[in-house]
């Protein structure tokens, strides 16, 4: 107990340091990250910030519960401490954007300002009738708390907020955010994942891009709610924290199994914190999850993937024979490749563990499905391991697996494999964008099932192998495009997955069909999903008939993510540059080290 108040009066000192360190490093006359000019329309933000950031310092935090005080009964031992030392210089992940037209900037203009009036229109909405709540309901403009109260929409919105340039909107909602009680829950646990990537990841994110100081405050704050989900016997961390529970340190169980997506997307969040405060012990908590990533990976059915369900209880992430890389299991992949950008490539690991799923997911999920068209492209199933050690594919595909093209996209940069951006990341993100493309509502559905071919190279259209595998399916309707076998949950809920695809794909390509894709994407949502007050889930997409039935369910996500995509998609792409952030899976940008900043020490 003594010790860990020393410990925090320590980091208050590390603390007051860091801030003036940052004001040094964000004073206009410096060149932000290693000389690399930043965006011309990014540095104007920040000098906005620079003019206007001083009325919100004065901001204290208003939390009834000082999670920092929490005693653990099971305390860590020594504590790992971030790697030291110059970050390498990575490869560049963007393309060498040309000069653009001025024709070309005025049509991107335009199409980018319908985006931000979309998100205005969404925003304010919220503010009026869901003010604080989670979520905003968007036919009923009623309001729900899903996720323990704490403002999800607004927090997640946060960086959105920022990088639109609406300052007015960004001052207002920072200043709810002091008030933000995370001493209170409204459900009595509290979802470890949810929490990490849209709360912590959202008040990270908006402390990197606007400096003020009561984000990390209240980043803080909750992320010493969350360490407190680490205080179980073997330091693994819950899924779920009985909220009074941790309050009081007396130790939390483990649960039994869990999907992979769980446990293994909580390195990002935290290896952040213990960047911008020098405290390791967040960095030092995952580090013993990723330790038992890392020891599952090659000992699995399918070596170089874990199963879709494991037990961080018994530290268990290679015995179950169902694997996926979309829903359950998803951004566990999608954070090795990020972690190793995100600590400066200073992490070896990382990259032989990006490097092995990468080969295994391309030998066992991906195939190029049977089209009338015959378009090279390519679809993600799952596979489950037979009794005789055989994976067997099934394909089916979900708009969960769309972010899958956009690891194939970054990482393919980073590691120095071309061919990865080139026949996965393009192919694979050609798969969701022909999956949109062939609905009569331009919209793909959450679930559908499409005809594998037995060569990626050659695929000739067959009607009547067609036929045959239709026949299959109990779930084929006549009034499905050709190529679709079944559309087994046929609704689109503002899921962002496949515009992010596109828009890293567009990042790394500067190809200009992905920004025409984007667009077709964004008319056809909008037409789909628009009501009074914002926008909705539809219950079906392979049916035209407008108005669409809607429901009555906006996620956070549909302001955190979809609409950022959209926005930076048709944004100068020097703003948040890939090659200067590194985003977690919320869309929530990270400032990544470079040359010339040193990783933060701890304070000793
Ligand atoms: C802190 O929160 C309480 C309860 O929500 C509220 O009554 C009070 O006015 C807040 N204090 C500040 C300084 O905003
Ligand atoms: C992906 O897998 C296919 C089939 O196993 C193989 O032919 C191809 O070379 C792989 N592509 C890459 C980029 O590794």
């Amino acid at each position: 107990m003594r010790s860990h108040r020393r410990g925090r009066r320590n980091l208050f000192l590390a603390f007051s340091a860091l801030c003036i360190f940052v004001w040094y490093l964000r004073s206009p006359s410096l060149p932000l990250d290693g000389g690399r000019p930043a965006g011309q329309l990014e540095s104007l933000l920040l000098k906005e910030h620079m003019n206007a950031g001083a009325d919100t310092s004065s901001l204290q935090s208003n939390c009834s519960f000082d999670w920092s005080q929490v005693d653990p009964i099971h305390t860590p031992g020594p504590l790992k401490p971030l790697p030291t030392g110059r970050p390498l210089s990575l490869p560049r992940v963007q393309h060498n954007f040309p000069p653009e037209s001025p024709a070309a900037a005025k049509r991107r203009e335009a199409r980018r300002s319908k985006v931000r009036d979309l998100f205005r229109k969404n925003w304010a909405s919220y503010r009026k009738h869901a003010w604080m709540k989670d979520a905003l309901q968007p036919l009923s403009a009623d309001y729900k708390d899903q996720f323990s109260g704490w403002a999800a929409t607004l927090v997640d919105a946060l960086d959105t907020l920022w990088i639109m340039g609406l300052r007015t909107e960004f001052d207002e909602a920072v200043e709810a955010v002091a008030n933000i009680d995370f001493g209170h829950s409204s459900s009595p646990t509290v979802n470890m994942f949810e929490v990490n990537i849209r709360y912590l990841g959202g008040l990270l994110a908006a402390y990197d891009l606007s400096g003020r100081d009561i984000l990390l405050k209240k980043a803080i704050e909750l992320g010493d709610l969350l360490y407190a989900g680490y205080n179980t016997m073997s330091r693994m961390p819950v899924d779920f924290i009985s909220f009074e529970q941790a309050k009081t340190g007396e130790g939390l169980w483990v649960e039994g199994t869990v999907v992979s997506a769980s446990p293994g997307t909580l390195s990002m969040e935290m290896t952040r914190l213990s960047q911008v405060t020098g405290d390791p012990k967040y960095y030092d908590a995952i580090s013993r999850v990723m330790d038992v990533f890392e020891t599952g990976q090659s000992r699995s059915m399918i070596p170089g993937l874990w199963p879709m369900y494991v037990s961080m209880s018994e530290r268990d992430t290679w015995s179950g024979n169902t694997f996926t890389i979309a829903g359950n299991a998803d951004s566990l992949y999608e954070y090795l490749p990020k972690m190793y950008a995100l600590t400066g490539g200073l992490e070896p690991r990382y990259e032989a563990m990006s490097r092995a799923f990468m080969k295994a997911a391309n030998d066992t999920f991906f195939f190029r499905p049977l089209l009338p068209g015959e378009e090279d492209l390519l679809m993600i199933g799952t596979s489950t391991v037979d009794g005789f050690g055989n994976p067997v594919l099934d394909p089916e595909s979900e708009h969960l697996g769309c972010f899958v093209g956009g690891v194939y996209g970054l990482g393919g940069r980073l590691f120095g494999r071309q061919d990865w951006v080139d026949d996965l990341g393009v192919k694979l993100t050609h798969g969701c964008i022909y999956a949109y493309r062939s609905m009569p509502t331009g919209m793909m559905p959450e679930r559908y099932n499409m005809a594998v071919c037995d060569s990626r190279t050659r695929c000739k259209w067959d009607e009547k192998l067609f036929d045959a595998e239709k026949a299959k399916r109990p779930e084929w309707r006549s009034h499905l495009p050709l190529g679709f076998t079944t559309a087994k949950d046929p609704r689109y809920i503002l899921r962002p997955e496949a515009i992010e695809s596109v828009f890293v794909l567009y990042r790394v390509t500067g190809r200009q069909e992905f920004q025409e894709a984007a667009w077709d994407m964004f008319t056809a949502i909008d037409k789909g999903t628009a009501t009074e007050f914002a926008n909705a889930a539809v219950l079906d997409v392979t049916r035209g008939q407008y108005p669409l039935p809607q429901e009555d369910y906006m996620e956070s996500f549909w302001l955190a993510e979809t609409l950022k995509y959209f926005y930076l998609a048709f944004s100068p792409p020097d703003l948040i540059s890939l090659d200067d952030y590194v985003l977690n899976t919320e869309a929530h940008p990270f400032r990544r080290p470079t040359g010339a900043l040193p990783i933060r020490r701890a304070p000793q």
